[in-house]
């Protein structure tokens, strides 16, 4: 199964891409997770990336699709992935056609989180993460053990720079600006599956799994 999570900052596409992953057995790559990756390698090109993300800003195409199409050649997404995060503009999306086409596999459904903008805020502004890459968690809505602390390395949770409110807000309008119209270039080719994402954990996963019922193909 192949899949694409389109979504605003927040909207839990993270957190289900590892939900349904899990229960599917393909793996989820995350364009944000791959960044931070390359970023902490302090190399030149992660000093860049680091700026635009910190600056909440969307990172230049040609980095975010070489990094992702490269992932996509490893042996674990032979049997299909879910794109979190990736596309985020047309000229990615284009490119992603572009790879696809070239190897005849086509993306089975493109999953569209639709979720109020204010939900968004208390979500990303109440995140914190461990700065070791053990994973994140949320002050109210998924404590760690020991508040403020990783249940992994124990390491002092930090919040990500770009989950600052006015970093979040510049997110939210990249997204509307040049995300979202993604949402008509999916629909027009009748792979854009709509899901109301607010609420509970399990519930969502449950709508996913009911928007993917007959479109989703073994591998
Ligand atoms: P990225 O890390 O992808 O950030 P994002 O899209 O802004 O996504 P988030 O991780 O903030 O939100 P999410 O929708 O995954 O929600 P999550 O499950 O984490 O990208 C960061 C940056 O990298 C970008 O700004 C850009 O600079 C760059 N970048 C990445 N991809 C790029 C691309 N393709 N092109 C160019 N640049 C790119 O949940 C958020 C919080 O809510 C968590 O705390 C979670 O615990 C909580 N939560 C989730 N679901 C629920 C629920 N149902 N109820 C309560 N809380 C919930």
């Amino acid at each position: 199964m192949r899949l694409v999570f389109l979504g605003p900052p927040g909207s839990g596409k993270g957190t289900q891409a590892k939900r349904l992953g899990q229960s599917q057995g393909i793996p989820q790559l995350s364009t944000g997770d791959l960044l931070r990756s390359v970023a902490r390698s302090g190399t030149g090109l992660g000093r860049k990336a680091q700026t635009y993300m910190d600056a909440g800003k969307l990172v230049p195409d040609n980095l975010v699709i070489e990094l992702i199409l490269e992932r996509m050649t490893h042996d674990d997404c032979k049997h299909g992935f879910i794109l979190d995060g990736f596309p985020r503009t047309q000229v990615q999306a284009e490119a992603l056609d572009r790879a696809l086409r070239t190897r005849h596999i086509p993306i089975d459904a493109v999953i569209d989180f639709e979720i109020n903008p204010e939900v968004l805020l208390e979500r990303l502004t109440g995140r914190r993460v461990c700065p070791n890459g053990h994973g994140e968690w949320h002050i109210k809505f998924h404590p760690s053990v020991v508040a403020g602390f990783c249940d992994v390395c124990h390491a002092l949770l930090v919040q990500r720079e770009d989950d600052q409110e006015d970093r979040i807000r510049i997110r939210m309008e990249m997204y509307r600006k040049d995300t979202e119209p993604l949402k008509q270039y999916y629909a027009q080719r009748q792979q854009l599956r709509t899901i109301q994402a607010e609420g509970d954990v399990a519930a969502i996963t449950q709508q996913i799994e009911a928007a993917l019922k007959g479109i989703a193909r073994p591998s």
